[in-house]
């Protein structure tokens, strides 16, 4: 029949949903348990992405209950959404008590982290190194025995960025310009480099490639991993 989808493709797409549902269920669960961590007076690192947002609504909902807290924000979306949400801002300007944000790809035993899919990674990564904690909040999906399905976002000038992109592929990565400029005005390059077994040595060839502001490989920075899972939440420490 025009105009009506066969019945197998609406089934597929309520299945999708479904998914999403439960993952935003998981990130959620993740969220909360990591904003208890947050008392009165406390400077907190605000992350990007759609984990993120999770924390943001669970702040504020903590504000309006009578938390007193001043958030860093780790991009201008953030920025926007913590003015939206009555979240409080301060600058970079000193040393930051807690620091909560997302991740793309999170290793099972070291906590490493590929972060950066939403493009915030240079920022994220300031804000996670001033932090005296740093809390990944993540739904179970983004748990790895070893990092590298996802792409290794990486933040480049624009200026000669096709030279700095050579640099990276002669280093083994496929890698993608998006269609995107960062808060910094930059662009970013999503290198694949397959599964990556030394993620602490390749971030730091990636730290000398001139042209690189930053890369999406956290290494040994998370103080904890929350987890929200089809079973509760699992908390992960380093
Ligand atoms: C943005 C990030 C995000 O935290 C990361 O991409 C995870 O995003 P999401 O929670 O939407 O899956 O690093 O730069």
């Amino acid at each position: 029949m025009r105009g009506s989808r066969p019945a197998a493709l609406c089934a597929i797409q309520i299945d999708h949903r479904g998914m999403a549902d439960e993952r935003d269920n998981w990130k959620k669960l993740a969220a909360d348990s990591a904003v208890t961590q947050v008392t009165s007076g406390m400077i907190v690192g605000l992350g990007t992405g759609s984990t993120a947002e999770f924390v943001l609504l669970a702040l504020a909902r903590r504000i309006r209950e009578g938390l007193r807290i001043t958030g860093v924000a780790t991009s201008e979306h953030t920025v926007a959404r913590a003015g939206e949400l009555g979240i409080p801002l301060t600058g970079l300007n000193g040393p930051i008590d807690i620091a909560i944000d997302g991740a793309d790809e999170v290793t099972r035993g070291a906590l490493h982290l590929i972060k950066g899919r939403g493009g915030a990674l240079t920022r994220e990564k300031i804000v996670a190194q001033a932090a005296s904690r740093f809390l990944v909040v993540v739904d179970q999906t983004k748990m790895v025995d070893v990092l590298g399905t996802a792409p290794v976002p990486v933040e480049v000038v624009p200026f000669g960025w096709q030279a700095t992109a050579r640099r990276i592929e002669i280093l083994g990565a496929k890698r993608q310009r998006r269609d995107f400029v960062t808060d910094n005005g930059n662009y970013i390059l999503d290198c694949a480099f397959g599964l990556i077994d030394t993620p602490g040595s390749l971030a730091e060839t990636l730290d000398h490639v001139a042209g690189v502001v930053e890369h999406g490989l956290f290494i040994g920075m998370s103080t904890e991993v929350h987890v929200g899972t089809s079973a509760g939440v699992k908390i992960l420490k380093a």
